[in-house]
């Protein structure tokens, strides 16, 4: 049998213990699944003391995990750290210019550093490896790079941040707060370190920069993600969609638009006879949209230790059986650099809520402002209030129309004096 692959985790949080727990249990598998055996033999972690459901006797233990990773005892680094900089950067970019391989989970650092880094990994031979970096434990780049190579993709979608689904699934079902739901999916590790990451649609956008790029030969460029996270949706919102036949959900999504390719995150009012809108709780969904196959949707644990940790093993018995694949699907000088087209382009229907003064004309006037820019209403309903103040809140879905148009006719709905705050504006994907 050749010389076993020797692995070091960097990072020994939810995921990291439950990939060193994997490769113990399923190392007798794993061997025969890779022809070699697959072992940990170092690690590193700040807090040396705690247990961690592993016996780290025998383990190297590295208090630096750059000095891990420029370590010759091992092949493989496993950088489960996260974030975009520091450590994380510096430990991987240190396992692959030393032609060593990488395994990561770090969205974060491949969105704002994937180039740089497949580029590092390509010159220098090691594998650049991140099936865990999106969708948990759902192995969709896989799906994209190799099950889909020989389709062209036009749309890719889903919901794919276990955090928010989380929180709006049980936001609607048990009418809980905001801060119950995500102090709840922070105890059970389903959160960033920081959830405004989460919450604030930031963790999606690095995952919708890196399947874009999978699945249209681009290069990744994240900045050209529109980016809205779930911090403004309210009980009034879910129950609004609920009346209406919506569930609101926290999509990503990256299609072609043209010869360009429009990539956004924002809420988003489903149907609720979809199968997007039947995805609840910490399950991620990802919708894929090509010429051969048709649609494709791939369902999962979005996050968690042990779904994470699936990918992040996956991963090292590719490494182990010798695969080496361009990071990205092609090689790096090849990824197109694509028109990126603007959320203002986007054409959709709207749910809109306002908070209406309840005085003759303000109806009118919000259906002139939308007439004048050619909105037409699907529905307005507008509810009794429930206080003797002179507010009502009203609720106006439309038939497809452009994101410019919508903001337009807002401003001026605003600007007429009739409404109070900021307009609640979320957009329907009808797939
Ligand atoms: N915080 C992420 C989520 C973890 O909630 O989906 C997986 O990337």
């Amino acid at each position: 049998m050749t010389e076993a692959l020797r692995v070091g985790v960097a990072g020994l949080g939810t995921v990291g213990a439950a990939a060193v727990r994997m490769l113990a249990r399923q190392a007798e598998a794993l061997a025969a699944r890779c022809g070699r055996k697959v072992a940990v033999v170092a690690v590193s972690s700040r807090d040396r003391g705690k247990d961690r459901g592993f016996d780290a006797a025998g383990l190297r233990w590295f208090d630096d995990p750059a000095a891990l990773a420029g370590w010759d005892g091992i092949d493989v680094l496993v950088e489960l750290i996260g974030g975009a900089e520091g450590v994380a950067r510096q430990a991987a970019t240190r396992a692959l210019e030393s032609g060593k391989s990488v395994v990561t989970a770090n969205k974060a650092l491949l969105a704002a550093h994937g180039m740089e880094l497949a580029r590092l990994a390509e010159s220098k031979g090691g594998a650049l490896a991140f099936e865990a970096s999106v969708g948990g434990g759902i192995p969709i780049v896989k799906t994209l790079r190799e099950g889909l190579a020989g389709n062209t993709v036009t749309r890719v979608s889903g919901i794919l941040n276990g955090t928010c689904n989380y929180i709006l699934s049980r936001m609607e079902m048990e009418k809980l707060s905001f801060d119950d739901c995500l102090a709840d999916a922070q105890r059970l590790g389903y959160a960033e370190a920081d959830p405004t990451f989460d919450i604030g649609g930031f963790d999606t956008a690095h995952k919708v920069a890196i399947l874009a790029s999978l699945a249209f030969g681009t290069a990744i460029d994240a900045d050209a993600i529109h980016i809205e996270g779930i911090e403004t949706i309210s009980l009034a919102d879910i129950a609004a969609a609920d009346e209406l036949g919506f569930r609101v959900k926290l999509l990503g999504v990256a299609e072609r638009v043209g010869r360009g390719v429009e990539a956004r995150v924002h809420p988003t009012m489903v149907a609720k006879t979809t199968s997007i809108a039947q995805v609840m709780g910490v399950t991620n969904a990802v919708t894929v949209d090509a010429d051969a196959v048709g649609q494709l949707t791939l369902v999962g644990p979005g996050a968690g230790g042990e779904a994470t940790a699936s990918a992040v093993v996956a991963d090292i018995a590719d490494i182990a059986r010798g695969v080496r694949l361009a990071p990205f699907g092609l090689p790096t000088a090849s990824l197109a650099d694509v028109e990126r087209i603007p959320v203002q382009r986007h054409e959709g229907g709207y749910y809109i809520r306002l908070d209406v003064a309840d005085r003759p004309g303000a109806m009118a006037a919000i259906a002139t402002r939308m007439a004048e820019r050619a909105i037409s209403l699907e529905s307005i309903v507008q509810k009794a209030s429930h206080s003797s103040g002179a507010r009502v809140p009203v609720v106006l879905i439309t038939h497809a129309t452009t994101e410019t148009s919508v903001r337009e006719a807002l401003d001026r709905v605003v600007a007429d004096g009739f409404v109070s705050g900021k307009p609640q504006l979320i957009r329907i994907e009808r797939a």
